[in-house]
């Protein structure tokens, strides 16, 4: 063997050594959702070389990637697409062309990124909010809201809230004819958690007269004190989100001190005088016993009350929407959870499907056994996944017959 072909070998022994990762045999297409995660991986390394030289946050790295993905809004003979501001917040318009006789329905829609990147300016966004004024000829608002690490908690949850209020409003929902009963809350991922957020703080806000017909939440994080869960565990580095990633975003949020990242990495931030809280993210009484498996509860461990005092974001639940106490829950809307077996996140939504439901809300719980995190970003090309577009048409099509 010459040393070219030694060489090449080598080289070729490296580059699969850094695309293997190992995904479960029953997630299809495995070696295509690898090549993407190496993607998603390569831009963490350079995110964090650079951030180690001082030259960037990381955060700013990770932005400057998706916004690649980010198009124009351009209607197409079915929908008409414009950028335009609600309450001083931009938004991304989607209005139906189709002519119709009665009203008509909304769908408010909060993209994903850990509250600290994307858009609804990403292609995947863009593409699903289309379907989803498309196929229920409805009214599509997206979300544009500030994120960090300019902005930390609670203004990510305080842009959301002011869109929603004011398109909430009789005169607003006249003006684009939308059917004040059939309006949607809808959110990915850090957008799911937002949509829960915003769902919950409407209940007690008398001002808004219109009332949410429906939330739904797809694989939301939807809270901050046990990052310990059965589910982080089992998930802690599969692709496209590892629990690293989720822990920079979690305590990205709230500030960019790295002692709060560091005691959430090491699930030690939560202070004793907020032990109370604990009952509410318990998975030994709230996980089915499918996804308890074989996993052990430990009790917390308890943190300086330091981190609790300088940044009581992370036990708000305007942040963490488990937090809420079951007097809060009531009055919720018929709520839609979808969770990822994969994922680190997939017992935060489980663990608030068993909430809800004690307390007599009606949930659609769908549980997808071969999928990952962020799925609904796989649907377009040349990222596109066939679970992609399978859980986009499962959430659109069940929108189209539920709201
Ligand atoms: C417009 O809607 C029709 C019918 O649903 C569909 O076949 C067509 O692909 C849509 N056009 C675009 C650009 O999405
Ligand atoms: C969690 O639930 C288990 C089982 O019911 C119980 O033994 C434990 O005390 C609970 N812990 C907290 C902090 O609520």
């Amino acid at each position: 063997m010459g040393t070219k072909s030694l060489c090449l070998l080598l080289a070729s022994v490296l580059v699969a050594y850094y695309v293997y990762t190992p995904v479960p045999e029953t997630i299809e297409e495995r070696w295509k959702l690898m090549l993407i995660n190496a993607g998603f991986r390569s831009v963490a390394h350079v995110a964090e070389f650079a951030e180690w030289l001082g030259l960037v946050h990381y955060m700013e790295v990770l932005m400057m990637i998706t916004s690649i993905e980010y198009i124009a809004p351009i209607s197409d003979e079915n929908v008409t697409v414009t950028d335009t501001k609600f309450n001083n917040v931009p938004v991304r318009l989607y209005v139906p062309r189709k002519q119709s006789s009665g009203l008509k329905r909304a769908v408010i829609y909060i993209h994903g990124g850990g509250w600290c990147v994307g858009g609804s300016a990403m292609e995947p966004y863009d593409l699903l909010s289309r379907w989803t004024a498309n196929e229920l000829n409805a009214v599509v608002i997206s979300v544009e809201y500030r994120l960090a690490p300019l902005h930390h908690f609670p203004v990510q949850f305080e842009d959301v809230y002011a869109v929603v209020k004011f398109f909430l409003q009789t005169s607003v929902l006249a003006r684009y004819g939308v059917d004040p009963n059939r309006v949607c809350v809808s959110g990915d991922s850090a957008g799911g958690n937002l949509a829960a957020a915003v769902a919950q703080q409407l209940l007690d806000d008398l001002e808004v007269k219109a009332k949410l017909k429906i939330q739904a939440l797809l694989y939301p994080a939807l809270q901050t004190l046990d990052l310990d869960l059965p589910s982080y565990k089992e998930n802690e580095n599969k692709p496209i989100l590892p629990k690293s990633l989720m822990v920079r975003f979690w305590s990205e949020y709230f500030t960019t001190d790295v002692s709060l990242k560091e005691a959430m990495a090491s699930n030690r931030h939560v202070p004793a005088e907020s032990s109370h809280l604990f009952r509410f993210v318990n998975w030994s009484n709230l996980l089915p016993e499918k996804f308890k498996k074989d996993h052990v509860y430990a009790s917390p461990i308890y943190g300086s009350s330091r981190l609790g005092k300088k940044y009581p974001g992370f036990l708000d639940p305007r942040a963490a929407p488990l937090l809420a106490d079951d007097t809060k829950l009531f009055g919720l809307p018929v709520t839609y959870i979808l969770t990822c077996q994969h994922d680190v996140l997939r017992d935060d939504g489980i663990m608030y499907v068993s909430r809800l439901r004690k307390v007599g809300i009606e949930v659609i719980h769908d549980h997808i056994e071969d999928a990952i995190h962020g799925a609904l970003m796989f649907i377009t090309s040349p990222t596109d996944l066939a679970l992609g577009h399978r859980v986009a048409n499962k959430y659109i099509e069940w929108l189209n017959m539920n709201l």
